[in-house]
């Protein structure tokens, strides 16, 4: 970053720090009795750093640049580094199916806008994830082969549970990659006692919808059944969980949309859901559960906690960021999308907004940790409609607590424990998924739990929602008609 740039940043921060500062000690701010200063502190920071770099003329390119630098591995935790590879041109049936449920799902008014996607080319990275014991924070991963690091993942004696948990990572479908997530999966794989598969999907803009729908369906049927030369064996249905963090536990919602998808149209007799993949006839179980934080499940962000739970959030409306990013040579995009992940005629799907999905009926247990955030009423929402679908759910809102504030916030308690009954979680999907039981707690700033009742979450209900997407919609139109691209 330009030393211009970083100063201009630093001043904007000294400005918005004074004035917080003045209202948190006065306590005439809506957080100066829920937050400690730090967490004020950083959460300026973030407020200025998430529309000021922009301001700066920093392109999307740089961004994504920056935040998916690779770094040096260290400290307790194995990395071995695979490819998952994408079958050749023989096996479309993959992507038949998912083009095939894109339509069948289809609620748009509009023709919908997309292009279909090849397999990612070359395959698609992962990296498989857990603790190294034994070891100091400073000590680097030994000098020896992927295969090795592998083994010494699968061997290590913090490894206790069966769980895979195959992580999407956030990064609003267009930043971030593995690199940036790999300390804090390995916190979960820590307190799952498991192992991650950390997945680098392709990323939007350069990679639109239904890009990562495939790259995720592609990496679930490979841990399934492996590809000719993969690294790993075969992990059953009933070992893995699908976890995830914002745009990722987006992700998470719509792989499992599809597979429900993909049953309800299937023409066996057993509705079991099948496809050829690579030169087999194979099944396409659901996962053992899903557990995530942060999930957006209304890309259109058009509900009411957006502005009902701004002062506890730093996210900012795409119709106040994207003006002030500089263009390059991929944002915006030629010709201009009305959104970085898809077109707005996909805005109301259920695979891209799974929100609007009609119906959860069948999928395995969930776990929602959420804060007192901008896209909280998605979650609320959503975890209301699966319980009422017989679907077993945990709700875990925090009070005052920001987006993504397991990640960003790690030091705080409320932190900690989401990541400790994420970790729970995923490995009781495993060992005891009959013993996993709907609830929902409210997590106050001070640690006190309070169940409340799931039914009473929130009083949205589905016309309603698709009604205030369908204003969320019109407004990004008019948005992008005004937009001089
Ligand atoms: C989706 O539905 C709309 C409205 O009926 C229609 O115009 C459009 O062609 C459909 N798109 C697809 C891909 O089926
Ligand atoms: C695989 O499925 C296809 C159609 O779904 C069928 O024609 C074929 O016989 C099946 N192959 C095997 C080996 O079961
Ligand atoms: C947390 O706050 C609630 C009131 O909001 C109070 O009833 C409870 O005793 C407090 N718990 C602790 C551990 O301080």
């Amino acid at each position: 970053m330009k030393l211009t740039v970083v100063v201009s940043l630093i001043a904007q921060i000294i400005a918005k720090l004074t004035s917080a500062t003045i209202r948190h000690v006065t306590g005439t701010s809506p957080t100066a009795k829920k937050w400690d200063y730090r967490t004020l502190v950083t959460m300026t920071i973030f407020r200025v750093v998430f529309v000021g770099t922009m301001l700066q003329g920093v392109t999307l390119g740089q961004l994504q640049a920056f935040t998916t630098k690779d770094k040096e591995i260290r400290g307790k935790m194995w990395v071995a580094k695979a490819t998952i590879r994408s079958p050749n041109d023989k096996d479309t049936d993959m992507r038949e199916s998912v083009f095939e449920a894109i339509e069948e799902l289809n609620l748009s008014t509009a023709p919908l806008q997309y292009t279909k996607p090849a397999l990612a080319e070359g395959g698609l990275q992962v990296e498989w994830t857990g603790v190294r014991s034994g070891v100091g924070d400073k000590e680097p991963l030994p000098d020896i082969s992927e295969d090795e690091k592998y083994q010494g993942l699968m061997s290590d004696p913090a490894r206790t549970s069966k769980v895979t948990i195959l992580y999407f990572h956030g990064g609003a479908f267009m930043m971030s990659g593995v690199a940036t997530y790999r300390e804090f999966v390995t916190k979960i794989a820590e307190n799952a006692g498991g192992r991650v598969c950390n997945v680098a999907y392709r990323l939007a803009p350069v990679h639109a919808f239904p890009s990562q729908l495939l790259d995720g369906l592609m990496v679930y049927l490979s841990l399934l059944y492996p590809p000719p030369g993969s690294m790993h064996e075969a992990v059953p249905a009933n070992e893995i969980v699908f976890a995830g963090d914002s745009a990722g536990a987006n992700l998470c919602f719509a792989i499992v949309q599809l597979v429900l998808q993909l049953q309800r149209s299937s023409s066996n007799n057993d509705k079991q859901a099948t496809l050829r993949f690579w030169d087999k006839n194979v099944t396409i179980p659901l996962p053992a559960g899903i557990a995530v934080t942060a999930p957006p499940f209304d890309m259109s962000t058009s509900l009411p906690s957006h502005k009902k739970n701004a002062a506890f959030d730093y996210l900012v409306p795409f119709e106040k960021v994207f003006p002030l990013i500089a263009p390059d040579a991929i944002w915006p995009t030629n010709p201009p999308r009305g959104d970085v992940y898809c077109d707005l005629s996909l805005f109301d799907h259920p695979l891209v907004s799974p929100i609007t999905a009609s119906s959860w009926a069948g999928a395995p247990p969930i776990w929602i940790s959420v804060g007192q955030e901008a896209i909280a009423d998605d979650s609320l929402f959503v975890a209301k409609t699966m319980s009422e679908e017989g679907v077993i759910v945990q709700l875990e809102q925090s009070e005052a607590m920001p987006h993504g504030f397991a990640i960003m916030l790690q030091r705080l308690a409320a932190a900690k424990e989401s990541i400790a009954n994420w970790g729970n979680f995923c490995r009781n999907c495993v060992e005891k998924p009959e013993a996993l039981a709907t609830r929902a707690v409210w997590v106050k700033v001070n640690g006190t739990q309070d169940e409340i009742d799931i039914t009473k979450v929130t009083e949205l209900g589905y016309g309603e929602v698709r009604g205030l997407m369908e204003v969320g919609k019109k407004r990004r139109h008019e948005f992008l008609e005004a937009q001089k691209w």
